[in-house]
């Protein structure tokens, strides 16, 4: 079945209710499940869903509130929820070694200590994360602040979350899986919020954009709007910016999340507007605005919160990591070794501060991106080969990308949490074929 262009409208995925709140937290009960799922027209298309829906259920924290999640799995297969961006317990990070078996559950707790930020939960299975992710287990989890209330930022229906994929469908409407533990995936069929190529009504005003790009494989996301016009980014991984930055494209790897304002007050009513990304120079056209007429008034602040820059003065441990594929054996590679759960990589201590270099080491013959995620710390970037980051980079972060060849250099503190956790390149198919190292953090 085709993909029609702007054929649907854009679906927001519903906010989960708890089941029970008391003493100050949040408790809530989530199954994975099959479903089946109407994405292309006319079709049906199998799933495996947070809840049965695909993206899954939106979980919407509030900072220094904690949230007890329950997952039950009623997959054929293991699961295992990472929160990604989550300042959590090693016992809650759906590490491998924590695998929820088919007809059972798992209890995760996460503090929500960290302030406002876009985060997502996805599958973490080791060798079957691209192949579980693919089938539809993902979902987003929004932490919300008193200093990001004082802002007067759109809210509500102005506030709006669009997860961005890409697909392939077989013939039958069934979604193209890639091969578990190996290889690399594109889809042909880009999908926001899980709908093809939708279009979105939005009032003459101005609106925030949560985006995240929860594709595979596809690196090379640069995302425009209409004829190239300006819109301003606000947020990176792990919170707002200092101050909003205007843009008129904007580089989006997977895994990385960015939130973005858009005014619409300077387009004529009846407009329709692209949201577009190239990816290897393709261009696909991920949503449509159909603009109508405003109610009401906001404002862009021109500040936003203040960011504690780390300082490399106070880093007492340099660490350098090489990322590779390594041909003879057809394995990804971190500093020469690929994924081994009983092995610990690095052992950072709590509340101490690091820099570490990140070398992309692909060849220019073979020129793989990468992308280093961390999980517990999130980070600021340093330098990019040397030069500052870009501004609309510049804020915390969780995962960074590297086209072959570069470096980047970041800093993070070890804070709040030890034990074991994971830092691996966020292109799926890399961290199954090897591409995932375990650091812990020692108290
Ligand atoms: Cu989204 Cu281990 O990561």
């Amino acid at each position: 079945p085709a993909a029609p262009l702007f054929a649907t409208p854009l679906v927001v995925p519903p906010v989960l209710k708890p089941t029970l709140s008391i003493a100050g937290t949040d408790y809530y009960d989530m199954t994975m499940r099959t479903a089946q799922q109407q994405i292309l027209p006319g079709a049906k298309t199998p799933i495996w869903g947070y809840n049965g829906i695909f993206p899954g259920p939106t979980i919407r924290a509030r900072k220094n509130r904690p949230i007890v999640i329950r997952q039950h799995n009623k997959l054929p297969a293991d699961a295992a929820v990472h929160l990604h961006g989550g300042n959590v317990r090693s016992s809650s990070d759906g590490l491998p070694g924590q695998e929820i078996k088919p007809g059972k559950n798992r209890v995760y707790i996460y503090p929500n200590r960290q302030q406002a930020s876009t985060l997502w939960y996805h599958d973490h299975v080791h060798h079957h994360e691209a192949f579980n992710t693919t089938q539809g287990l993902t979902g987003l989890y929004l932490i919300t602040d008193p200093a990001e209330d004082r802002l007067g930022l759109p809210t509500g229906r102005y506030d709006v979350p669009m997860v961005i994929q890409d697909r392939s469908f077989n013939p039958d409407g069934s979604f193209r899986l890639p091969d578990p533990g190996k290889g690399e995936f594109f889809g042909e069929v880009p999908l926001v919020n899980g709908r093809p190529s939708p279009f979105f009504e939005v009032e003459q005003r101005r609106y925030r954009f949560r985006l995240l790009n929860a594709a595979s494989s596809d690196c090379l996301h640069e995302l425009t709007l209409g004829a190239g016009d300006s819109f301003h980014v606000i947020g990176t991984d792990g919170g707002l910016l200092t101050a909003p930055v205007q843009v008129n494209k904007l580089p989006l790897a997977p895994s990385e999340r960015v939130e973005v304002i858009v005014d619409f007050s300077k387009y004529p009513v009846g407009s329709q507007i692209v949201l577009a990304s190239s990816v290897f120079g393709l261009p696909m056209n991920l949503l449509r605005f159909d603009v109508k007429k405003a109610k009401g008034q906001d404002r862009l602040p021109g500040k936003l919160v203040p960011i504690e820059r780390l300082k490399e003065s106070k880093a007492t441990v340099h660490r350098d990591f090489q990322l590779n594929l390594d041909p003879a054996r057809g394995e990804m590679v971190i500093n020469g070794k690929s994924f081994d759960p009983d092995r610990i990589d690095i052992r950072p201590k709590l509340g101490s501060t690091e820099v570490w270099t990140i070398h992309n080491a692909e060849s220019a013959e073979l020129p793989i991106p990468h992308v280093f995620h961390t999980h517990l710390v999130r980070f600021q970037i340093l330098d990019r080969n040397g030069n500052a980051p870009a501004p609309f980079e510049s804020g915390w972060k969780d995962s960074v990308t590297l086209q072959a060849g570069e470096r980047v250099r970041i800093i993070m503190r070890f804070g709040d949490f030890p034990g074991r956790y994971l830092y691996h390149c966020h292109l799926l198919g890399h961290a199954d074929a090897g591409m995932m190292a375990t650091m812990f953090v020692t108290p």
